[in-house]
Parts: C-alpha cells; sequence; structure tokens
C-alpha cells in the first residue's frame, strides 16, 4: 500500500474517535503504558509503517478554569475557555511570562531567577506565587507559549487494521521541584478523551526514514525498550500480512526491554503468539528484575557474533525509544559489537547508515 497525499495537517487536524484506551502494564506495575486504538478512514487519512501521528492536545480543564478565575478575562468565559483549553500551554512558563512578572515588579524580581525556581510549575502556581500583580487574559496568552501537538510512533499496520491506527504510550506523571507533573497529551489521551466521542484530532507525519527493507527477504533487528516497541509491532505486523499471503519474508529479532517481566512485558501474549505463529525472535531485558540492572544493549552484546553474521548478511538495523540515554548506549554496543568481531566500527556503521540500515526512531 502506497500513501495518498497527506491532506491534513497541523492546521487542519484529522477530526475523530477513540475506540480503545487499554493499560498495558499490569497492577503492581510502577509505570502506566497504553495501547491506543483510533478511528480513521483509509481512503482519507493513511500511514505505513514507520510513520508517526500527531495528537492535538487539550490542557485539563479544571487547570484551565482554575487559571481563568486568578485573571482578568478581556473575552467572554466560553472564549477564554476554549483558547486556554486549546491553543496555549499553560503546564510551563516561558521565558516571556517571567519578563512579563519582571516588568510588572518594575524589576522586583528577575527573569532568570523566577526561570530557575519555578521549573516545574504550571501557569496556575506561578500566579498564585505573585497575588499583588493582576494579569489580563491576553497577557497570559501573547506571552506563552503554543499548545503544541505531540508526536507518537505508529504501533499497527494499516493492513492489519483497516481504517485504525494504534499508538503505545507511557503516561507522563512525575515531580519536579516538589511539583506533580502530569504530561499534558499523555494524561489527555489516558483520562480525559471519551471513546467514540469525535472530537480527537490528530494528523499523519510521513517518515521515510524509518522503513521496512524494500525486499521483504532481507532480516530485520529491532531494537526497542519501553515505547521503542511502538513501530516495532507495526513492522512485525506487516511483515506477517506479507506471511500470511505467502510471501517470502526475511527473520524478525526483536530486543525488548523495561522494569519488570511480570508487570511491564508490553504486548506479551501477542508477540508470543508470533514467536509460535512466524518465528520471531524476541530477545528481552527486564531492568529491575535483579539486582544488578540489565539493558537491551547487555543482551545485544551477549549476542555479539550473531548480531554481526546477521548484519553481515544484509540485515536492518532499527532503534525507537529513548534518545538520552538508551539509543547511546545500543549505539556504543553496536560499535562493540563491530569491533569485537574484527572490523572497523566506525567504517562499518557509517556504511549501514549510508545504506539506510541503521535507521533510529529516538526521542
Ligand atoms: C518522533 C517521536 C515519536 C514519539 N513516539 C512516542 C511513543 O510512541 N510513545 C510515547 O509514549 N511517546 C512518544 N514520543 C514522546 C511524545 O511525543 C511526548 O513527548 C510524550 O508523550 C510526553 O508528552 P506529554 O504531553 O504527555 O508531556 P508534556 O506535558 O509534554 O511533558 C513532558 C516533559 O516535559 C517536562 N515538563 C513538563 N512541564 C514542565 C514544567 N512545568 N517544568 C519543567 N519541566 C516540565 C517534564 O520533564 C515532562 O516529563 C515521541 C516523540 C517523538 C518526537
Ligand atoms: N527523563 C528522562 O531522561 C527520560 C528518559 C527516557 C524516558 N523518559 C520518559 O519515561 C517514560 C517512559 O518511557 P518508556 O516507557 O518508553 O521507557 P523507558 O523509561 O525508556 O524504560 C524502558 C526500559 O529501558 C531501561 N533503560 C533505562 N536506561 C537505559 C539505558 N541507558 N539503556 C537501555 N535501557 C535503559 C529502563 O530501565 P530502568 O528504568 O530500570 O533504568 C526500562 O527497563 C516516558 O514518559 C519517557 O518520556 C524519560
Amino acid at each position: 500500500m502506497a500513501h495518498t497525499a497527506q491532506k491534513y495537517n497541523k492546521e487542519n487536524p484529522f477530526l475523530t474517535d477513540l475506540l480503545v484506551n487499554i493499560k498495558l502494564n499490569k497492577e503492581g506495575s510502577q509505570k502506566d503504558t497504553r495501547h491506543f486504538e483510533i478511528k480513521l478512514k483509509e481512503d482519507e487519512i493513511n500511514y505505513l509503517p514507520g510513520d508517526a501521528l500527531y495528537v492535538c492536545p487539550e490542557n485539563d480543564p479544571n487547570l484551565v478554569k482554575e487559571l481563568l478565575s486568578l485573571i482578568t478575562l478581556e473575552h467572554s468565559q466560553e472564549a477564554e475557555f476554549t483558547r486556554f483549553t486549546k491553543e496555549i500551554n499553560i503546564t510551563r512558563a516561558s521565558n516571556k511570562l517571567f519578563k512579563l512578572i519582571e516588568d510588572k515588579s518594575s524589576g522586583a524580581h528577575k527573569a532568570a531567577e523566577l526561570t530557575e525556581k519555578f521549573n516545574g510549575y504550571n501557569l496556575v502556581n506561578i500566579i498564585k506565587s505573585f497575588s499583588d500583580i493582576q494579569f489580563t487574559s491576553n497577557e497570559i496568552a501573547e506571552n506563552s507559549s503554543k499548545l503544541q501537538a505531540r508526536a507518537y510512533s505508529i504501533a499497527s499496520s494499516m493492513r492489519a487494521h483497516p481504517n485504525q491506527v494504534d499508538l503505545c504510550i507511557a503516561r507522563v506523571d512525575e515531580e519536579i521541584n516538589g511539583q506533580k507533573i502530569l504530561g499534558v497529551c499523555s494524561n489527555y489521551l489516558s483520562s480525559r478523551v471519551d471513546l467514540n466521542s469525535t472530537n480527537l484530532r490528530v494528523y499523519v507525519h510521513v517518515n521515510e526514514k524509518f522503513r521496512l527493507p524494500a525486499d521483504k527477504k532481507t532480516n530485520i533487528i529491532m531494537v526497542g525498550p519501553g515505547t521503542g516497541i511502538a513501530p516495532f509491532r507495526a513492522f512485525i505486523e506487516e511483515r506477517n500480512c506479507d506471511r500470511d499471503a505467502g510471501e517470502q519474508v526475511g527473520k524478525d529479532w526483536l530486543f525488548f526491554g523495561d522494569q519488570r517481566a511480570a508487570y511491564d512485558y508490553l504486548y506479551q501474549e501477542e508477540l508470543e503468539s508470533y514467536k509460535s505463529k512466524y518465528g520471531l525472535e524476541i530477545t528481552t531485558a527486564f531492568s529491575r528484575d535483579q539486582a544488578e540492572k540489565v539493558y537491551v544493549q547487555n543482551r545485544m552484546k551477549e549476542n555479539s557474533k550473531q548480531i554481526f553474521d546477521w548484519l553481515e548478511n544484509g540485515a536492518h538495523f532499527y532503534v525507537c525509544g529513548d534518545a538520552r540515554r538508551m539509543a547511546k548506549d545500543v549505539d556504543l554496543a553496536l560499535h562493540e559489537i563491530i569491533r569485537e568481531n574484527g572490523k572497523d566500527a566506525e567504517a562499518y556503521i557509517k556504511n549501514l547508515k549510508e545504506t539506510n540500515r541503521y535507521s533510529r526512531d529516538v526521542y
């Protein structure tokens, strides 16, 4: 299947329904990773494995109402509610807002100090800290950043799930500087979008840099811990469709990791059924099931010779998930594996990249 031209975008998102919202982690997990299914109309909006879906989130209505109760409104309550729900980032202050506070306090508060002091704070808690300053809704709106759409790696093949797109999303719930941070979009999808309510705004981001090999007989190695599993579920489903259609398809090898096997093995049943039905190879790394952390890159190194042989045989190597730590360490491990097997790692990996055989979707 090829893409039809994408007619939906940031300015003109596709309005649709959330069909399914399931927590993938079992009771007792420290994480909340969700599987979402969203309705699409195949002839209107479609995607290929490797693409991403942008979701336009809305702020928590209770936070919006509280914010509006603290400032002078310059438009009707209804218009301000819509504006602050859909357009303005109210969970994190921009530098411009701290500069506004500096100006309104005639320099009594310095923007640079405020940025540090209020790291982690949302606009409600910041404004409450300056009860002697009155803000108008236009001042807040004009000195805040826009509420941005969030990207998610698509976790389904449209051939396996016609008229639908699946996502795998970690709900952000953390604390910074004593402040509770509930990620806007992950919490919007997890708890504020009613099923089948037709008010979800999405659009597809085409990602030609993260594609299955054109030659289906090529083997693939996929490294996707945590939500990094998302595009690989799509890859595996797509290749299983080819297998069902009687095509000759190479082998699929997935490295998956998360905290604990009993609670955090995302899509376990499905993946294991593919192991028995289609020969999917799965290597897992559950980091918190033993005293010493075990990560996907440790498992890669244990399988050094086999990974090298697959690469020598033309395999494509893919990585998805955390950019800051995991993808860097996986890259180091890949270098080590190539070196261990007697090759110049820099040159070998440069060649993999140049021939589109080493692709990353990291965030
Ligand atoms: C190409 C791409 C693909 C992606 N695919 C996936 C995927 O498949 N699954 C997935 O779960 N995610 C994915 N992501 C990440 C996703 O886009 C979002 O970044 C993620 O869901 C968090 O969004 P949020 O709105 O819930 O959190 P946000 O509200 O954006 O918060 C995110 C982080 O910002 C910081 N923050 C927020 N508010 C403050 C504050 N007031 N002060 C200081 N720091 C603050 C915190 O560190 C917080 O964790 C992908 C990203 C990209 C770019
Ligand atoms: N603040 C950050 O630096 C950071 C980084 C990544 C993800 N996140 C956020 O965490 C949430 C959940 O993300 P996620 O579910 O996709 O998974 P994740 O947090 O990336 O965790 C998945 C697995 O990767 C392990 N891991 C941690 N460091 C690693 C490394 N250097 N190399 C390889 N594996 C490593 C984790 O182990 P342990 O947890 O046991 O160490 C866990 O077993 C998301 O909201 C994401 O945005 C934050």
